[in-house]
């Protein structure tokens, strides 16, 4: 377990260094201050450069991006480059067969954001998942019924033709050989196949691709290879993404599923449909936070969370007791929560009020905030003007910049761990379990623990509402960061996180990422509390009346900062699991 930023490769051949130099006295001073002390951009986790920065989960990912970047590719090339490679080499977190949702601040200012979030089939059911009149969580998260049309390699293939340098054929391919070739397991990898062995062991197609032939899993230091995963990313790189919406993929696969109980059609693959959103835009402090639009509720409720804890002065509050100004934050989660949970889904079909993150409704939540003791929310706010102005209609992160000023912030997803874990025979790829995101039944929560409401009921070609949250931070319309993450809900959460420590309490990039976090989703009431956090801070947290449940990693995220004086950017990964940033030097 990694927790503060401790001895890096900088700091440690300082150590052999002034251990030549220096008498006793001093390295033991040195031993002792520098644990003490994160030294701006030069934690483990964080590298920094002036041309460019990707960072991600995985270090074979995190090269892809460079080498796009070697190429001449600009961020859009090299974000794309690690998403497509993270499908290879961390496919238990995302792939194309899952959906995503990228965010671009282009080098000429355009803000866009593509919604390439997996859409329900056209014969999905509101009552789908209720057998004898009660809602079963195993068909929207095991097997033929749980995913949806995905929507990444579409996503993808879009953003690099509309934004990026390089021709998408040539990214995908690279990605095919790494998974022609294959790559060493790590313990991650070994780990998410132990604990999803006896699911992919059901489906035929997913035990011949990531178990050894005896079903047993590889272990650390094994090399696991996908030919059929290469071949299926060769032949888009080939023939183009109709291979996969309109042509043997789609067939394939829908054959499969008619086989197998599912109701996913050639023809929801030929319709699927990246679309175009107007990002969420809202300011903090000064600065203007960009977030994704619904079906995210990403950018709606960091915004929302973010607006509510301006009515505070956490930088003081943290100086005096950053207990209590954890339990503000978490009280601030809790309101936004309770009003994901009703008001939120896909603004394709359903009303999603701007409202939410208007400043004065935050004011008002904020004023519901008791600062020495836990508030009882009950249930959802009403947000002004909800019946008129409306959002038009375990993941993972990838955060890229170039000095041209492309900033990019691509959270992408099979949902849980190797999604539905199917594969269809012959063809490599993860398919999707995002059905589970919506609600399949008023008040089931799903993997996430998440319930949601009539809004984000399951309809034909909807699509399921999601916590991803890529976000880009301006200042004087100049981008200065980019943050993302993985975790479900927490995703937003570590988002806010982020932000707060960097922006409100001057963390560097790397710190505040790897600072330790607080989660409160409302439902359940339940403070999620990771286990590094001070005792003393925990102990004053359940003074405050919160009920504490202490957590390993309260997720996943990835940033990226830029430094107006040096010129600088630094990328940090999440030091909690392995990742990579990397710029060119
Ligand atoms: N599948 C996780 C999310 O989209 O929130």
């Amino acid at each position: 377990m990694l927790n503060q930023p401790t001895f890096n490769a900088i700091t440690r051949s300082k150590m052999v260094y002034l251990l030549h130099k220096f008498n006793f006295t001093i390295l033991v001073l040195l031993f002792v201050w520098v644990p003490l002390r994160e030294l701006p951009g030069q934690a483990s986790h964080t590298e920094m450069s002036k041309l460019n920065m990707v960072a991600s989960v995985n270090p074979i990912a995190t090269d892809a991006g460079l080498k796009a970047f070697e190429q001449g590719g600009n961020a859009v090339d090299a974000a794309v480059a690690t998403a497509l490679t993270l499908g290879v080499v961390d496919g238990f977190n995302s792939g194309i067969g899952g959906g995503c949702f990228i965010l671009i601040r282009t080098a000429d200012g355009k803000l866009i954001a593509i919604d390439g979030r997996e859409m329900a089939p056209g014969a999905a059911q509101r009552d789908m998942y209720l057998r004898d009149g009660a809602a079963d969580g195993n068909l929207s998260r095991v097997g033929a019924l749980a995913s949806g049309v995905p929507g990444a390699l579409k996503a993808y293939s879009g953003a690099v033709s509309g934004y990026g340098k390089l021709p998408f054929a040539s990214l995908i391919l690279d990605a095919a050989e790494i998974a022609e070739q294959g790559f060493l397991v790590d313990h991650v990898y070994s780990g998410r196949l132990r604990s999803t062995q006896r699911y992919l062991k059901q489906f035929p197609g997913s035990a011949a691709a990531l178990l050894k032939p005896d079903g047993t899993i590889y272990q650390p230091g094994d090399v696991l290879k996908q030919p059929d995963l290469a071949n299926t990313m060769k032949q888009i790189s080939k023939s183009g993404t109709d291979w996969f919406y309109g042509g043997e993929f789609a067939q394939k696969t829908a054959e499969w599923m008619s086989q197998n109980g599912g109701i996913i059609t050639a023809d929801d693959f030929r319709n699927y449909k990246t679309v175009d959103r107007n990002p969420v835009r809202s300011t903090y402090r000064g600065y203007e936070i960009v977030g994704f639009p619904p079906p995210s509720s990403g950018g709606v409720h960091v915004a929302q969370i973010l607006n509510i804890l301006e009515n505070f002065d956490l930088r003081e509050l943290y100086q005096k007791d950053p207990a209590q100004m954890r339990h503000v934050v978490a009280e601030a989660m809790k309101l936004a929560f309770a009003d994901r949970a009703y008001w939120l889904g896909d603004p394709d079909y359903v009303k999603v009020p701007r409202g939410l993150i208007d400043k004065e409704y935050a004011k008002g939540l904020a004023g519901k905030i008791n600062m020495d003791q836990v508030s009882e929310v009950t249930s959802h706010g009403t947000p002004p003007r909800k019946d008129g102005d409306f959002f038009e209609k375990h993941t993972t992160h990838v955060s890229a910049a170039d000095a041209e000023g492309n900033w990019v912030a691509i959270t992408t997803t099979v949902n849980t761990t190797f999604g539905s874990k199917v594969i269809v025979p012959g063809l490599g790829v993860v398919m999707n379990n995002e059905m589970d995101d919506f609600s399949i039944a008023p008040g089931v929560p799903n993997a996430f623990g998440l319930i949601g409401g009539e809004n984000n009921a399951v309809a034909a070609g909807k699509r399921p509402l999601s916590s991803m949250s890529p976000t880009i931070v301006l200042k004087d319309g100049q981008p200065i960061m980019t943050i993302g993450a993985a975790g479900g809900p927490k995703i937003i959460t570590q988002v806010v996180w982020g932000i707060i420590n960097h922006l409100d309490l001057g963390m560097p990039i790397g710190q505040s990422i790897g600072e330790p976090r607080i989660h409160h989703q409302w439902s359940p009431d339940r403070l999620a509390v990771e286990r590094k956090l001070d005792a003393d801070q925990v102990n004053r947290l359940k003074e405050l009346g919160h009920t504490v449940s202490l957590s390993g990693s309260g997720g996943v995220t990835q940033a990226i900062a830029w430094d107006k004086k040096t010129g600088l950017f630094t990328g940090a990964h999440d030091p909690r699991v392995p990742g990579k940033a990397a710029g060119q030097q």
